[in-house]
């Protein structure tokens, strides 16, 4: 039997930036997973920092906005402690839109990189990405750098009050935590959270056109890793747990990128993959208490790597009773839920 301050449950980017930064505190820290670190959604994910795409729910500006701020740091920390590099991939991003009119320097943008308007007004946003499995790998060096545990293959049975803290019981032992912290994801988890996955498949290709920006449409988008490959995604499905890609699905997205950037069409497919991103009916992350000593920060959606940093600072103010900046009651897991997303059928 482990005995830990924290037992984190579920490893993907979340859970692990909230244990560094519980442990930064402190704490002693345990993350259980039910299969292997980051491999779920923080595997799959784009890596856009996408503070200002105007599909985000309003509500979820402030905690994006703050999770800006606090980036620079959060990444610089990270890389100080597992002695990985996490670069920032691009710095700007064409983000084109069904309303409104285009601005100069995007169209201006638009010229330079070769891209088609295909009927849409643009905007250029200074926003950067990052590839989410050099974060992922960082975040577990990290971790094993700084004495907190990462069991791979853990799944928690059962979820218990013990004593003045909690039981986590698992096939592979069990862990005694004064608190918990929830990062499940798209698994309801011991917590029977109110999240449900939307699958996304995409793919990369190698491109030999220079690409330097994000582009971005409510319907697709390309993100350039700066190395030849381009991230090209993504579908949106309510599927339950498949991930399953399709190769009709994924000819249609390279379709739709080549209509937007022509020069995708001579571009090679090496890689194609599906994740489930941990959705919520309203949009916005659940990121709290649950009640006495039990906390949740999970449902981030399609913004995991853009929240992590806030976050996990919000996780850790919380349990240290310390203020935060933010107002998060339209992130608290005990909020009436409004209708955003049609139920998944
Ligand atoms: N964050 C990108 C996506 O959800 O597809």
């Amino acid at each position: 039997m482990q005995q830990v301050d924290v037992a984190v449950v579920g490893a993907g980017v979340i859970g692990l930036a909230v244990a560094l930064e519980l442990r930064s505190r402190g704490l002693s820290v345990a993350v259980a997973d039910k299969s292997d670190p980051v491999r779920e959604a923080s595997w799959a994910a784009g890596g856009m920092l996408a503070v200002d795409d105007p599909e985000n729910p309003a509500p979820l500006w402030p905690l994006s906005a703050w999770s800006r701020e606090l980036y620079p740091e959060f990444l610089a920390r990270i890389e100080q402690q597992s002695a990985l590099s996490v670069p920032i991939r691009t710095h700007r991003a064409l983000q084109g839109s069904h309303e409104g009119s285009s601005s100069l320097e995007a169209l201006n943008t638009l010229k330079e990189i070769g891209l088609s308007p295909e009927g849409h007004a643009w905007a250029l946003q200074v926003e950067g990405s990052l590839d989410p499995r050099d974060l992922g790998a960082a975040l577990q060096a990290a971790c094993a750098n700084t004495d907190v545990s990462i069991r791979s293959h853990c799944a928690i049975d059962t979820l218990a009050r013990d004593g003045a803290g909690w039981r986590l019981q698992s096939g592979s032992g069990d862990i005694l935590a004064y608190r918990v912290v929830l990062c499940t994801g798209s698994w309801a988890g011991p917590g029977n959270l109110p999240v449900f996955p939307r699958k996304g498949q995409m793919m990369a290709v190698e491109m030999d056109a220079p690409l330097d920006t994000v582009v971005r449409t409510p319907e697709i988008y390309l993100i350039p890793r700066g190395d030849g490959r381009v991230v090209i995604g993504a579908t949106i499905e309510d599927a339950g747990y498949d991930k399953t890609v399709h190769s009709a699905d994924i000819a249609a997205l390279k379709a739709r990128a080549v209509k937007l950037f022509p020069p995708a069409a001579q571009a090679p497919i090496v890689e194609t993959w599906a994740g489930l991103r941990p959705a919520t009916h309203d949009g916005m992350p659940l990121i709290g208490a649950i009640e006495e000593g039990l906390y949740a920060a999970t449902g981030h959606y399609r913004n995991g790597i853009q929240l992590a940093a806030a976050t996990a600072r919000a996780i850790g103010l919380q349990l240290s009773g310390e203020p935060l900046p933010v107002d998060m009651q339209a992130y608290a897991v005990n909020r009436t839920f409004g209708p955003v997303f049609a139920q998944p059928s």
